[in-house]
C-alpha cells in the first residue's frame, strides 16, 4: 500500500488553533533566565545560581525508605481520588497539633503538589465575572490560574517600605461587589515577608465584613526566623475556618518538592468541588508519594529545625551582603528562602548602567557579566525588584555577594 503524506500544517496554523483563554496565559518568569543559565553552564562557565525555588536538601532518608517499603509492599495501584485516608487523618492531626485547627479527613483533599491543589480550588469557585484579590508582588501562578478559571485578578501593590505586608485598608479598598476571593500567601513568595498575627487579625476583621473566600497558601509556613510564630489563617476565628481554604503541602517543608504532594484544607463543599476537578485531570496523586508523606509528617521532625536554621544563616549572610552593596535596597526576609532587593537604583542610573532599563535586563547583566541568576521582579509583578533565592551553600551566596559588590561598583 502506498502511503500519502499529508500535508504538514505550517506553524501559523496551530497558532490560530490556540483558545484565548491559553493566549492570556503568560510563561513562567523563570523559564527564559532558566534558559540562558542552562546554555551558559554547557558552554563551562561558572554559574551562581540564586533562582532556586525549592530547597536544596535531599529528602530525609525515613521518608525514602517508607517510599521504598510501599513499592516492595505493592502499594502500586490508584487511591482514591482524595487521598489515602490515613494520609488525611495526618493531615488532619498536623493542622490540629499544630495549627489548632479541627478538620475531618472529608475536608480535606490531596493533590499532586500545592500548586494542583490551589488549582481545582480556584477553579472550583471562580469564574467569568468573579474579581480574585492578590497582593504585590506575587507568585506568579496565582494571577494566571485565576485567568485560566475565567476570573479577574486584581492586584493591590504592598509597599516595600511596609515590608511588603498587605494593609487592611488595601484590602478593603479592593473588594467590590464582583469580589469572589482574596488569595495571597503568607510567608510571600517572592518577598521573604511573613504577616504577624496582628496584621493577619486586621485582613480577618476585613473579610469577615464581606461575604467572600479566602485562599491562604501556607506552604512556607515552617520556614520563619527570628522566633516568629506562624498563625493559619483560618485559625484566627471560627468564623473564618468557615470561610478559609487552606493551601499547604510538603514540597518546602519536607524538601520533598519532585513527589509533588499538597494539599487544600476547607468547607467540605469546596473540597469536594475541587475533588471533582481533579477526578477529571490528574485522579490521585501519586500513591507511593502518599505513602512517604504519612512517614513525613508522622515521622521525627528534627530535620526541619536543621533546615530551617540553616536557611536562617543564609538569610543573615545574603541580608548582609545585599545591605553591604552601595545602590541595593532589600528589606529583610522573614520567611521562605528568598530575597527580593530593589535594584531601581541601577535602572535609573543610565549614564553607568544604560544596558539596564528593567529588571530583566538587570538579571541579564548579573548573568552575562558575573554568571549570577537571579529571577526578574517583573514575572511577580514588580519591575524595580529581582528575586535572590538563598536556597543554595554559604560558601555560594559569600562568592555571589563579592561578584556583586565588584560588579555593581561600576
Ligand atoms: C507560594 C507557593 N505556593 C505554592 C507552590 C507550589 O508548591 P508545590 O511544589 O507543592 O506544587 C510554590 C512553589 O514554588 C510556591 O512558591
Amino acid at each position: 500500500m502506498k502511503l500519502i503524506p499529508l500535508p504538514v500544517l505550517p506553524a501559523e496554523e496551530f497558532l490560530l488553533m490556540l483558545t484565548t483563554r491559553i493566549k492570556n496565559i503568560k510563561p513562567s518568569a523563570t523559564v527564559s533566565i532558566a534558559a540562558k543559565a542552562i546554555a551558559l553552564k554547557e558552554t563551562g562557565k561558572d554559574i551562581i545560581d540564586f533562582s532556586v525555588g525549592e530547597p536544596d536538601f535531599p529528602t530525609p532518608e525515613h521518608i525514602k525508605q517508607a517510599a521504598v517499603e510501599a513499592i516492595a509492599a505493592n502499594h502500586t495501584k490508584y487511591t482514591a481520588n482524595n487521598g489515602l485516608l490515613p494520609l488525611r487523618e495526618a493531615i488532619c492531626a498536623k493542622l490540629q497539633n499544630e495549627n489548632n485547627l479541627e478538620y475531618h479527613p472529608h475536608d480535606i483533599l490531596v493533590s499532586n503538589g500545592a500548586k494542583q491543589a490551589l488549582f481545582n480550588v480556584l477553579l472550583s469557585v471562580v469564574q467569568p465575572g468573579d474579581e480574585v484579590v492578590i497582593p504585590t508582588p506575587y507568585w506568579p501562578s496565582y494571577p494566571e490560574i485565576v485567568k485560566l478559571a475565567g476570573g479577574t485578578p486584581v492586584l493591590v501593590e504592598t509597599d516595600e517600605s511596609a515590608g511588603f505586608h498587605l494593609r487592611a485598608e488595601q484590602l478593603e479598598a479592593a473588594i467590590t461587589p464582583a469580589t469572589k476571593v482574596f488569595l495571597f500567601c503568607n510567608p510571600v513568595n517572592p518577598t521573604g515577608a511573613a504577616y504577624s498575627k496582628e496584621q493577619l487579625d486586621a485582613l480577618a476583621d476585613v473579610v469577615l465584613k464581606h461575604n467572600i473566600l479566602v485562599v491562604s497558601d501556607e506552604i512556607y509556613e515552617k520556614l520563619l526566623y527570628d522566633q516568629l510564630h506562624f498563625v493559619s489563617f483560618a485559625a484566627l476565628h471560627a468564623k473564618l475556618k468557615e470561610r478559609t481554604v487552606i493551601i499547604n503541602g510538603l514540597s518546602k517543608a519536607y524538601a520533598m518538592t519532585g513527589w509533588r504532594i499538597g494539599y487544600a484544607a476547607g468547607p467540605q463543599a469546596i473540597i469536594e468541588a475541587a475533588g471533582k476537578v481533579q477526578s477529571h485531570s490528574t485522579s490521585a496523586a501519586s500513591t507511593i508519594s502518599q505513602y512517604a508523606a504519612i512517614a513525613a509528617l508522622q515521622g521525627p521532625q528534627e530535620e526541619l529545625e536543621t533546615m530551617r536554621l540553616t536557611f536562617q544563616k543564609r538569610r543573615n549572610a545574603i541580608f548582609a551582603g545585599l545591605q553591604s552593596i552601595p545602590g541595593i535596597r532589600c528589606a529583610k526576609p522573614q520567611g521562605a528562602f528568598y530575597a527580593f532587593p530593589n535594584i531601581s537604583h541601577f535602572i535609573a542610573d543610565s549614564e553607568h548602567f544604560p544596558q539596564i532599563r528593567n529588571s530583566v535586563d538587570f538579571a541579564n547583566f548579573l548573568l552575562d557579566e558575573a554568571g549570577i541568576v537571579a529571577v526578574p521582579g517583573a514575572g511577580f509583578g514588580n519591575d524595580a525588584h529581582i528575586r535572590i533565592s538563598f536556597s543554595t551553600t554559604l560558601d555560594q551566596i559569600l562568592k555571589g555577594i563579592q561578584s556583586l559588590q565588584t560588579l555593581l561598583k561600576k
